[in-house]
């Protein structure tokens, strides 16, 4: 809880941080760059830098974070939290680096307030920032502890076993474990981390989400090929895409990630578009692993049926479940083999089907689709803490927060 010396100075100098927190974000990863280049070797995700995604994922979650303790001291933005833990474990992100963090944020913050930072607010903001970080801290070691392992060992080695064309632009990857060591679990929903040695030598890191369910040796997922379009290439899918075969060895993290399936029993709810069909497809195969018999909706979007990744996967799943059904929206028009229940033409529209009373949802797709899906459910009713969505990327939305 944040103390009563700092509460006041944090209330009087949130506005002038949270204008700021762009610039101060901004300034924070460059002078930490500067200051420890290894960061950006396997740790950090140079596209995203680039693109300024995370620090503006950043910076939003310290404004809010700081926001949320001045209205509920009582009580911490939970969900923020565990997207954010779960991201640090699966890059085996270890307590110490917490201080290289807290010194170039400080810096970042005196460098663009100048004056304004005087000794009162350097401490109430320092205040902050640790009860972020003994929370963040305290969730990893969490995560870690519940897979017994350490940061320094959440990475291992796979042999890739098949590399499937899904569509023109994804294929599938299934990979085998190269030693006899057990498996971790996944949960359903849950990603890895996938981290490739770059042509300049340097390590890149990106999220996969898992596609199918555990069998204790393989792990499968699906990596759609990002082009430039005017802007670079997205270096690691192609890298994935052009480079890796059958039979090389590739690294990858155990499975972490918030965005998992309710099996409490209730209507489940799948809203997904394009390549965010990946967590979706995951979750079905393991409903299907565990014999479920739970009620369960698939509505999926994407530009035409050809697009449609894992389409073959996914409807084998559906129709492997006793009591379960799919809907697909596509672009260009409703044409389609698929043999689906029902078949659209345009955008994803909730409301021409029925949807079960009391569900729980998981969406996955770019932003704008989210967004959309989010609100025409709410304003059927759904109410907000039943909708769960994982991002591709650094969450820029943060709608569920707290
Ligand atoms: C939880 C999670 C799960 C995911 N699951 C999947 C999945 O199942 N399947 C899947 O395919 N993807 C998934 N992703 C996305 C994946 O992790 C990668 O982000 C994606 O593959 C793109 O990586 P890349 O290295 O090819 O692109 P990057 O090189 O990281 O590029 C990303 C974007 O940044 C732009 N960019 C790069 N450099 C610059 C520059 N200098 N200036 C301007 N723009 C630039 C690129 O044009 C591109 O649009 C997931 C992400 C998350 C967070
Ligand atoms: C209180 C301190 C910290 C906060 C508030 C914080 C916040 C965040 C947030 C909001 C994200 C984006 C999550 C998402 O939406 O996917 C993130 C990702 C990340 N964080 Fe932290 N973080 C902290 C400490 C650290 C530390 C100590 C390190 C290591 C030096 C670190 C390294 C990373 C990396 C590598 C990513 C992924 C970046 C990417 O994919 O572009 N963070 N963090």
């Amino acid at each position: 809880m944040l103390s009563e010396k700092s509460r006041p100075v944090i209330e009087a100098t949130l506005p002038v941080v949270g204008e700021n927190i762009g610039a101060i974000a901004q300034r924070f990863y460059q002078h930490m760059f500067g200051e420890h280049p290894e960061l950006l070797d396997g740790l950090f995700n140079r596209g995203n830098q680039a693109e300024g995604t995370q620090q503006q994922a950043l910076a939003g979650s310290v404004a809010m974070f700081a926001t949320a303790l001045v209205e509920h001291p009582d009580r911490l933005p939970e969900h923020l939290l565990q997207r954010v833990a779960h991201k640090h474990a699966s890059l085996g992100l270890r307590p110490d680096q917490y201080q290289v963090v807290y010194d170039n944020l400080m810096w970042a913050i005196g460098d663009v307030l100048g004056d304004a930072v005087t000794d009162e607010v350097a401490a109430a903001w320092s205040e902050v920032y640790w009860l972020m970080a003994f929370a963040l801290i305290h969730m990893e070691r969490g995560l870690y502890s519940a897979r017994g392992v350490r940061p320094e060992i959440v990475w291992r080695d796979w042999e890739v076993t098949e590399k499937t064309r899904e569509t023109d632009d994804v294929v599938t990857f299934r990979v085998k474990r190269l030693d006899d060591r057990p498996v971790r679990t996944s949960l359903p929903g849950q990603y890895v981390t996938v981290k490739m040695l770059m042509p300049d030598g340097v390590h890149q890191p990106r999220q996969y989400s898992l596609t199918r369910a555990d069998d204790g040796e393989h792990r499968s997922f699906a990596v759609k090929r990002v082009r430039g379009d005017g802007k670079p290439a997205g270096e690691v899918s192609n890298l994935l895409h052009d480079t890796v075969d059958v039979g090389d060895v590739i690294t990858m993290s155990l499975p972490f990630g918030d965005v998992v399936l309710d099996d409490s029993g209730r209507p489940l709810v799948f809203c997904s578009a394009g390549i965010g069909v990946t967590p979706m497809a995951g979750m079905l195969s393991h409903l299907v692993a565990a014999g479920s018999h739970f009620d369960v909706t698939v509505l999926h979007a994407d530009a035409d049926e050809e697009s449609f990744a894992v389409r073959g996967q996914v409807l084998a799943d559906v129709r492997a479940l006793p009591n379960a059904r799919m809907y697909v929206w596509y672009e260009q028009d409703a044409t389609g083999t698929l043999d689906v229940d029902g078949r659209f033409a345009g955008m994803m529209d909730v409301s021409a089907v029925d949807l079960p009373a009391g569900a729980a949802y998981v969406l996955c797709g770019p932003l704008p689709f989210m967004q959309a899906v989010r609100s025409a459910l709410i304003d059927r009713g759904v109410p907000p803490q039943d909708i769960q969505y994982e991002v591709f990327g650094p969450d820029l939305w943060q709608a569920d927060a707290d």
